[in-house]
């Protein structure tokens, strides 16, 4: 064989090695397959993914995930920024790439007090709108983005993070202008909401979604007491979604058990919607961005053998109370793609910022193999 055909066979070989399915000589199974017989597991992709710009991210979500949820281009914020004018094409390209994967695509959001534009809560002399007033403006944009994806989008975050931490409802602008600081009204800006989705899709599973309910048992308590109102008035809302923005000291094993649980126990299906482990050892726990000091997200420990020694091991430990109660749980879904893009910095995800699998990542194939 000549010194030319070598050199080629070699390289050659060489490629195919590196495209082996393998990281530092472990094989890396797909998370969909490895979860297939317990629950959708996903990511939430943002814009540069679903439109090409991010190649790599792409494959991560293509190869791993059966079910993808908008990161931010469903949300009025993005989608409706003006009284005239929506901006369909992100969102498009977003149920188009699910579509193409074959995925369960999940819409977020249709109702939230983030990321919704000033003018939704204004009259035209710029003083605020009034409840019949926000309602048809409510409705008229649940009717127009549900209506457009009718069919197409399984399930929706009607209502994002309506509690505060004590199970009381967030006195947010919904809340205050609809409900008009009436008890009897309180619910009724997330009543309205569901209610129109439903309209628009009769057929798209109808969700409640929040942050810390597997860290405080009046939140949990509250978003069951939004279920308990809802069934008892013959209305549609098929799930609860917990976000699990988590830490490593937190959840409890307890706590989100607690959660899963008693949320399962007032009949509606349960969804872990946003996890992610946070390496960052301090800084406020919830997740509102707004709280988020961004210089706390940067973390020179998140590489460090130790940090991702104890991701690992709060992966594992979550996965283990998720597998354990998989019967009541349908969908996980991991809040980005790869730490590069993650919302919250530091080392956050199963996949580090160059996209490899890190050792959580081994980690939460190992718990499921342990079933
Ligand atoms: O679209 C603008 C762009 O035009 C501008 O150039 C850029 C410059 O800052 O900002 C872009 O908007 C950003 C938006 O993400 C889209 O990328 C906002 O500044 C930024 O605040 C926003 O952050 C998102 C955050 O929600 C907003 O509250 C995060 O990406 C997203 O991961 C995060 O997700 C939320 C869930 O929806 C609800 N649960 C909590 C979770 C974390 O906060």
């Amino acid at each position: 064989m000549s010194k030319q055909k070598i050199v080629t066979v070699a390289s050659l070989a060489i490629l195919w090695i590196g495209a082996a399915p393998c990281a530092g000589g472990q094989d890396v199974p797909a998370l969909k397959d490895v979860f297939q017989d317990h629950f959708l597991i996903g990511g939430a992709p943002n814009r540069t993914v679903v439109t090409g710009r991010d190649p790599n991210a792409a494959a991560i979500v293509e190869k791993h995930f059966n079910t993808i949820t908008a990161e931010n281009d469903l949300k009025w914020q993005l989608i409706h920024p003006r009284p005239d004018r929506y901006n369909w094409e992100p969102a498009d390209s977003f149920v188009a790439f699910g579509e193409k994967n074959r995925m369960s695509v999940i819409g977020h959001c249709l109702v939230w007090h983030a990321q919704t534009p000033r003018w939704v809560f204004q009259d035209d002399s710029g003083g605020e709108i009034t409840r019949d007033a926000l309602l048809a403006r409510m409705k008229d944009h649940i009717m127009a983005v549900v209506g457009r994806y009718k069919g197409r989008i399984k399930g929706w975050d009607v209502v994002n993070e309506a509690l505060d931490e004590d199970g009381t409802l967030r006195n947010s602008p919904w809340r205050r202008i609809i409900g008009e600081g009436s008890e009897d009204q309180k619910y009724d800006f997330i009543e309205c909401a569901f209610r129109w989705a439903h309209e628009a899709d009769p057929d798209a599973e109808l969700y409640y979604n929040d942050y810390n309910l597997e860290t405080s048992k009046a939140k949990c308590d509250g978003a069951i007491a939004i279920v308990k109102h809802f069934k008892s008035k013959g209305l549609r809302i098929d799930g609860v979604g917990i976000q699990l923005h988590g830490g490593l000291t937190h959840p409890s094993v307890e706590g989100l058990e607690y959660a899963i649980t008693s949320l399962a126990a007032a009949g509606v299906k349960v969804m872990v919607t946003e996890l992610d482990i946070r390496t960052q050892a301090r800084g406020y726990r919830g997740a509102d961005i707004s709280r988020v000091s961004r210089a706390n997200t940067d973390d020179p420990a998140a590489a460090a053998a130790e940090t991702q020694k104890k991701l690992a091991d709060k992966y594992a430990e979550i996965f283990s109370v998720l597998l354990a109660h998989k019967k009541d749980i349908t969908r996980v879904t991991f809040w980005g793609v790869y730490d590069k893009t993650s919302w919250i910095g530091g080392s956050p995800l199963l996949f580090d910022r160059n996209g490899q699998p890190k050792e959580a990542f081994f980690a939460v194939v190992k718990a499921a193999r342990q079933q």
